[in-house]
């Protein structure tokens, strides 16, 4: 029997990739966000190239009631998740007194608690079927602290350690746990990130479609941390040799606003 597969944020970027990562293995998807046309539009789009059944469930994981609703109402439907991807995020740019409370407190809620609360919920289910993982979307941003982004660097350090943890408690159980660590790449991400204008320094992206082929066969290959692209491997690396104050100081540099 194929994969049923549920990813998070597939309504762009990085999400979107995966998709049609996914939709290439012939799994059916459930795809997750909030912006229901930009879903249904791939949906056709992986139906009609892959044969495949694409379900649009649309959620905004900023409301903690979500990953329960969405739990419930694929169980009402008997439908069991194989693989959870858990990839919808966002950030903010400015100093963490700059930017308001609230947008902050949804960034915990989607980034971590969204995250850990489906990861909860789907999770028994696969244990007991032994079949499936889970895939979620960290960031080299997970590697030390970021000034100018500090919720943010701060989720994704979490998502680094808890999938990390949870890699090592499910070893034998026969499924797969990975986090997905990209650095810059081409995506929404910076749109929506933007508060303040960020003087960017001269740094090359990655296309969203090259981040998930990788994530992806990393994924299924059982890697449990993946860093795509060597530019990416070399400030993981870096990170974690610098002496701590270093590498914040450089990001803060990297994260500063023209404003
Ligand atoms: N781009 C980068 O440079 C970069 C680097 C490292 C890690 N990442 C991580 O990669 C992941 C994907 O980001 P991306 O770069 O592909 O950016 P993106 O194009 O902005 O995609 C973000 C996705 O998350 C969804 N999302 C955001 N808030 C949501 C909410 N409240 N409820 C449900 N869905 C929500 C968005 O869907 P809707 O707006 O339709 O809800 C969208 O599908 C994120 O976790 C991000 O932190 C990105």
């Amino acid at each position: 029997m194929k994969e049923t597969v549920l990813i998070t944020g597939a309504s762009s970027g990085i999400g979107l990739e995966l998709a049609k990562c996914f939709a290439a293995d012939g799994c059916r998807l459930i795809l997750v966000a909030r912006n229901t046309e930009a879903l249904e539009t791939l949906a056709k789009e992986l139906r009609q190239a892959h044969k495949i059944e694409a379900r649009v469930l649309t959620a905004d994981l900023s409301l903690p009631e979500t990953p329960k609703r969405i739990f419930e109402e694929l169980r009402a439907a008997e439908i069991s998740v194989d693989v959870l991807v858990n990839n919808a995020g966002f950030g903010a740019n400015g100093s963490f007194a700059e930017i308001p409370l609230p947008r902050q407190l949804e960034m915990l809620q989607v980034n971590i608690t969204a995250l850990t609360e489906l990861t909860g919920l789907f999770l028994p289910g696969m244990i007991q079927r032994k079949r499936g993982g889970i895939l979620n979307v960290g960031s080299v941003a997970g590697f030390q602290p970021g000034p100018g982004m500090a919720v943010y660097y701060a989720t994704k350090a979490f998502v680094l350690s808890f999938t990390e943890a949870l890699a090592e408690e499910i070893h034998g159980t026969g499924l797969k746990v990975s986090v997905l660590c990209p650095g810059p790449t081409e995506s929404n991400f910076g749109s929506v990130a933007r508060g303040k204008k960020v003087r960017q320094l001269k740094t090359s992206k990655m296309t969203a479609a090259a981040v998930a082929v990788y994530g992806h066969r990393a994924f299924r290959n059982g890697k449990i941390t993946a860093v795509p692209g060597l530019q990416n491997h070399l400030f993981v690396f870096m990170s974690r040799i610098l002496p701590r104050m270093l590498p914040r100081k450089i990001v803060k540099f990297y994260n500063r606003t023209t404003e």
